[in-house]
């Protein structure tokens, strides 16, 4: 067992139980009276969340690959200290290190109707030197009528520090040639599939692949979703970049973790800290990058 510290802190929260624990890939299960969620240890990674009554509100793919090293498809993915590549070092994993990696449970909080969970990645002396000095990173997320995920990144070196990352979440949704996106028309698009940047007039619909990033933004984005009679609400803070993404079916075929019919159940809509909108944080500084999901 490599988690053996886990019992202790979940036996005495009863919202919360594990799966798993006696792999080395445990899971907690979150069930209160609004909602339930679940999430790995590896990556801090919240695989599902589904408010009582609704359908689910995050997609994970039945074919995600749940193994040391290798991240989730599907769920909120955290992607830090970087989104993307490597600003520098094309050899360092796409969307950082944290999403590969096992986090340590600080604490469970718990009421009725509300779970918090309180995570953070163990960073080695070397993570520190890649990053620039040493940092602690934590992720709390609250299961609650709606789904709140807040990544702290704080400096605690004596020498200021820029991070990036993303909360790069996945919604389920009904059909993706039936949605419509809000919240991102009249603001300026980086098309990554043409590297093409313009104002963007749209409310967006999808019929082909879709990889953009929407820049010096910090709008809250609706999902619309008729078929499903609801709307998914994502508000975010501290975030100036939203990125949008749907691999379509080539792209997905081509995934080892997609099934090939996936592309049609999900949209990612990812709040960014990336290009001009990494931090600075200052000795004793900390930033809280957020995503608040909810129901309409
Ligand atoms: C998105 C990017 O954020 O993540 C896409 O904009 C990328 O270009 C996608 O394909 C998935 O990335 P990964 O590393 O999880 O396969």
């Amino acid at each position: 067992m490599k988690f053996p510290y886990l019992q202790a802190i979940v036996e005495n929260c009863p919202s919360v139980s594990l799966r798993n624990y006696e792999s080395d890939y445990p899971f907690l299960e979150v069930v209160n009276h609004s909602a339930s969620a679940t999430i790995a240890l590896h990556g801090a990674h919240l695989t599902s969340f589904t408010p009582k009554g609704a359908a689910p509100v995050i997609f994970t793919s039945d074919k995600a690959i749940f193994k040391e090293g290798k991240a989730i498809r599907g769920g909120i993915p955290i992607c830090w200290p970087w989104f993307s590549g490597h600003p520098d070092n094309p050899s360092l994993p796409a969307h950082g290190i944290a999403r590969n990696r096992f986090w340590t449970l600080i604490s469970i909080s718990e009421s009725d109707n509300s779970t918090i969970i309180e995570l953070t990645l163990p960073l080695s002396e070397d993570d520190h030197i890649m990053i620039g000095g040493k940092v602690t990173l934590m992720a709390r997320i609250t299961i609650a009528s709606s789904l709140s995920i807040e990544l702290t990144t704080s400096n605690e070196s004596s020498n200021n520090i820029h991070i990036g990352g993303a909360l790069h979440s996945y919604f389920f949704i009904s059909d993706i040639s039936s949605i419509k996106v809000e919240g991102l028309n009249n603001t300026t698009q980086y098309n990554s599939l043409t590297a093409e940047t313009s104002i963007n007039p749209n409310v967006l619909t999808f019929d082909s692949e879709f990889d953009s990033v929407f820049l010096k933004t910090s709008a809250t984005t609706i999902i619309e979703d008729l078929k499903l009679n609801r709307s998914i609400v994502i508000e975010k803070s501290n975030s100036e970049a939203t990125c949008v993404w749907n691999p379509w079916i080539d792209k997905s075929a081509g995934m080892a973790d997609l099934e090939p019919n996936d592309y049609y159940s999900f949209i990612c809509i990812e709040a960014l800290n990336w290009r001009d909108d990494l931090r600075q944080l200052k000795p004793g500084e900390s930033h809280t990058l957020s995503q608040h999901i909810s129901l309409k």
